[in-house]
């Protein structure tokens, strides 16, 4: 390959707005595949994704694009289309020069396109804005790309347009992609840098290593080293996508591609970290590196509690192939043994909670999810709180610090007034708002993670009939007043019933949960009091009256949510009760009290 002649890029789209599709036609206009083996969607990754209809992440792949006897090596590297891996899309792009914005001709500018789009502009990508689907008769081409231009900034006159589906105008977007996405720029007698983007597992080879190389070259039995961790290894092979993994002799500067080095793990292996040569090694890292920092935790436990080890093992599997999700044992009084499990984000979750569900066919209880907290103690240690129960008593912090998002929704002019008051009672903090047209705006707001995570999205969804979007970063911990909620049964704290709360809301909070519980909770023989508390000082109070000799025992009935009816499967009559203290309380009602409404 020769340099001048490496296009590195992405595409950048809102789901749905065709990204699978333009990819495909690229490979398919430039031979790398035959008509013959051209299906739907060829590089939309894993099944479940597939099943879900939307693409975390597509292969990456080498394209060769002959134009008047040259020919142009393409690397497509895709960005995953969603919130929740912000991260790996910034390593994405960091190992791009370019990026197409592609855009749906009818839907317009979407929220995390938006963001991603600055997101490539910050690291100096050159954007090639491309209106797709413009052979559909509801096309509206010219009121988007003057939105596309009040948005991101892009010149109507660059905007090119094209259907991905009937395949009209991609090989303009192949002659702009060389034309005018930059050829990098590093030299191959330097030594050896490059960048990971991402990797995988696989059970026969081991991990498999992304990468895009800055400086210097790569080939199989050259000793390297992973900057990050200090540790060397020795290559084994080195190749391209196309879209398989093809081997090869040599990677040089600006390509694309992959290696292996027999590393058995991939939490080994860090997307952001630099591989340089180990006898020649590079003098400073690439930047940019960080850990991928869990947002949201849950519990997960399996319903019957033999399937503990089983679980697992499961996890295990998991964690195989995602080194971002991570997973601890815990138990509870209310549940027994499970797992407390961190992941990116609440798509992430639900994502790893169908693949455990599918592969392992354990019926499991998903608790409700919580953000992490930051906890500065009156001796002057800062400690993470992934878990109520992790939270220290009132007397021992110094302060409590919860996670705040820039939260930006992207919404019809009509519905303004609905996403302030979804803030307002948020407790989020009014940024700005910015018109893209008349009909279309963007409201920027401050707000707790806590409070975007539960039901903010699908809030949105339903305000603006699916006709919003959002999309949010991490902006960091602030101080707030926030205090753990407890329950006591029977005068006993009850650990897995723990929440953590503002204190504005902790009385309604605290009300509900209570009224909740006594729902579930069927008569004893004794008078049973129900509590919430704040430390010593209770706020919400409650009692179960003693059984009398004529009353039965209550019926359970209402609204049966999915998990519960999984459970009420699982016990098959016999209902699984949890006796704390001298109180029997079925798993149903741990089970309405964590689920969030
Ligand atoms: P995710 O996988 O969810 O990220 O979506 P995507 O952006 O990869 O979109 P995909 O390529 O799966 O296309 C979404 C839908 O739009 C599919 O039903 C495509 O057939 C359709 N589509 C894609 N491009 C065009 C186009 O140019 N014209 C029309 N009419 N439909 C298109």
């Amino acid at each position: 390959a020769e340099t001048s002649r490496i296009r590195n890029f992405s595409i950048i789209a809102h789901i749905d707005h065709g990204k699978s599709t333009l990819a495909d036609q690229l490979l398919l206009k430039t031979g790398t595949i035959s008509e013959r083996d051209f299906r739907n969607q060829l590089l939309d990754g894993m099944d479940l994704e597939r099943e879900r209809g939307i693409t975390i992440q597509m292969h990456p792949v080498t394209i060769y694009y002959t134009r008047q006897d040259q020919v142009y090596e393409l690397n497509l590297i895709d960005t995953p289309g969603h919130v929740d891996f912000g991260y790996e899309v910034s390593r994405s792009l960091a190992a791009c020069e370019g990026a197409i914005l592609l855009v749906d001709a009818f839907q317009g500018v979407q929220a995390q396109t938006v963001a991603t789009a600055f997101l490539a502009m910050e690291n100096n990508l050159t954007i090639v804005p491309v209106l797709n689907k413009i052979d559909l008769p509801t096309a509206r081409p010219e009121p988007i790309i003057e939105e596309m231009e009040t948005a991101v900034g892009t010149k109507a006159e660059d905007v090119l347009k094209c259907s991905a589906k009937s395949g009209l105008g991609i090989m303009e977007v192949l002659d702009a992609i060389v034309d005018r996405v930059p050829a990098p720029s590093g030299k191959q007698d330097n030594p050896l840098k490059a960048l990971i983007y991402n990797s995988h597992f696989d059970p026969y080879k081991g991990v498999v290593v992304y990468c895009r190389l800055f400086e210097g070259t790569i080939k199989t039995g050259q000793k390297i080293k992973l900057m990050r961790g200090n540790t060397t290894y020795v290559v084994m092979e080195v190749g391209q996508f196309r879209p398989k993994m093809q081997p090869c002799d040599t990677l040089i500067a600006g390509q694309v591609g992959y290696f292996m080095a027999q590393i058995k793990l991939i939490t080994d292996v860090h997307v952001g970290d630099t591989v340089t040569d180990s006898e020649n090694p590079t003098e400073t890292a690439l930047p940019g590196y960080k850990e991928p920092q869990p947002m949201v935790y849950s519990g997960l436990y399996p319903i019957n509690n033999n399937d503990f080890e089983t679980l697992r093992e499961a996890l295990s599997r998991l964690k195989l192939n995602d080194s971002s999700f991570t997973f601890e044992p815990e138990s509870s009084d209310g549940l027994g043994f499970g797992f407390r499990c961190g992941f990116l984000g609440l798509l992430h979750r639900e994502i790893i909670g169908q693949r455990l569900e599918r592969d392992c066919e354990i019926d499991l209880i998903h608790t409700s999810p919580n953000v992490t907290y930051e906890i500065l103690t009156r001796n002057g240690q800062t400690i993470l709180i992934k878990t109520p129960q992790d939270v220290p008593d009132a007397g021992q912090i110094e302060e409590f610090r919860e996670p705040i998002v820039k939260i930006n929704f992207l919404v019809p002019t009509s519905n303004i007034g609905d996403i302030m008051t979804l803030c307002a009672e948020r407790r989020g903090f009014y940024c700005r708002t910015e018109y893209l047209s008349t009909t279309r705006a963007i409201l920027t707001y401050e707000i707790p993670l806590a409070d975007v995570i539960y039901d903010l999205y699908d809030k949105l969804k339903s305000v603006t009939r699916g006709y919003g979007t959002m999309d949010y970063e991490m902006l960091g911990y602030r101080p707030a007043d926030l205090v753990r909620l407890d329950v006591l049964v029977h005068n006993q704290r009850v650990d897995a019933l723990s929440v953590i709360v503002h204190r504005t809301t902790a009385e309604r909070r605290g009300r509900k949960l209570i009224s909740k519980l006594r729902e579930k909770i069927d008569r004893h023989l004794f008078e049973i009091a129900l509590q919430a508390a704040i430390g010593t000082r209770v706020i919400a109070r409650e009692t179960i009256k003693a059984m009398r000799k004529d009353v039965t025992a209550k019926c359970y009935g209402g609204d049966i949510s999915r998990k519960r009816k999984l459970l009420s499967r699982q016990a098959e009559g016999k209902k699984r009760m949890k006796m704390v203290g001298q109180v029997d309380i079925p798993q149903e009602a741990f089970l309405a009290v964590l689920e969030s409404d």
